[in-house]
């Protein structure tokens, strides 16, 4: 991947997992990692950008090079996304979002007693169609997490989303997907698709990023 390809980019990435408290000690989450995100910032950094990630809760490092944000929740990440946005040119948005949040969490450890118990949920903003929304929007990279119909889930979601590109991937089996060291990804913009891997989230973060590099300068010769 050629080193300084990506040099005058500002890239913003979002990673891993959002936490919705439902009171001081417990809170939905999902299943991600934070590697695939991970291993794209760390591949932009090494192409010559200027990197922010801006992570969920994980247990990673600091890839060299990058400015890391540390959030928890869905709220949280839009704030600290939007705050970065104004001088971005590639936002890729791999982070796992929770779509809902709990609509009150409690102020202090919910009891137990004998009855069930139900929680209200309420949405949460879409960071991804906001970015993609807004004025002067940067390039705008989504992922979509899918466990079937995966090729037509995603080119809804880039449509819908007013998306540069979208690139999917198949969840909730082994090799690929959350919390895998592999995976494989089926890219698409308007007018074209690549697939690539399966192989590790590093060499694929790679291959994605000449994809994105590839149809932003496209798109800028346009
Ligand atoms: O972290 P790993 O263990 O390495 O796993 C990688 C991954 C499977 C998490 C990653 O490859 C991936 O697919 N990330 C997107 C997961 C997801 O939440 O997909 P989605 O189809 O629900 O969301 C669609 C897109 O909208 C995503 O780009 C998501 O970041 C974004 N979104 C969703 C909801 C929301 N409120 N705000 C968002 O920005």
């Amino acid at each position: 991947f050629p080193a300084r390809s990506l040099a005058g980019e500002h890239v913003v990435l979002t990673a891993g997992p959002t936490r919705e408290a439902i009171d001081p000690v417990r809170y939905i989450s999902n299943r991600s990692s934070g590697r695939m995100g991970f291993a794209l910032a760390a591949a932009a950094a090494r192409a010559g950008a200027r990197v922010t990630l801006v992570s969920g809760p994980v247990a990673l490092p600091t890839p060299p090079g990058v400015e890391r944000v540390d959030v928890e929740s869905a709220a949280q990440m839009h704030d600290a996304v939007m705050a970065r946005i104004a001088d971005c040119t590639i936002f890729i948005a791999c982070a796992a979002v929770a779509d809902y949040r709990v609509a009150t969490p409690a102020d202090a450890k919910i009891k137990k007693n004998d009855a069930d118990m139900a929680l209200a949920l309420v949405r949460n903003p879409d960071i991804l169609a906001d970015v993609a929304g807004g004025a002067q929007a940067p390039f705008t990279v989504g992922f979509a997490a899918e466990t079937n119909d995966m090729q037509a889930n995603a080119e809804g979601k880039r449509r819908r989303k007013g998306l540069d590109m979208i690139a999917a991937n198949w969840v909730g089996r082994p090799g690929s997907g959350f919390d895998a060291e592999d995976n494989a990804l089926e890219v698409s913009w308007d007018g074209g698709s690549v697939a690539l891997g399966p192989s590790p989230k590093t060499r694929l973060a790679e291959a994605l990023l000449e994809v994105v590099e590839q149809r932003l300068r496209d798109k800028q010769s346009q």
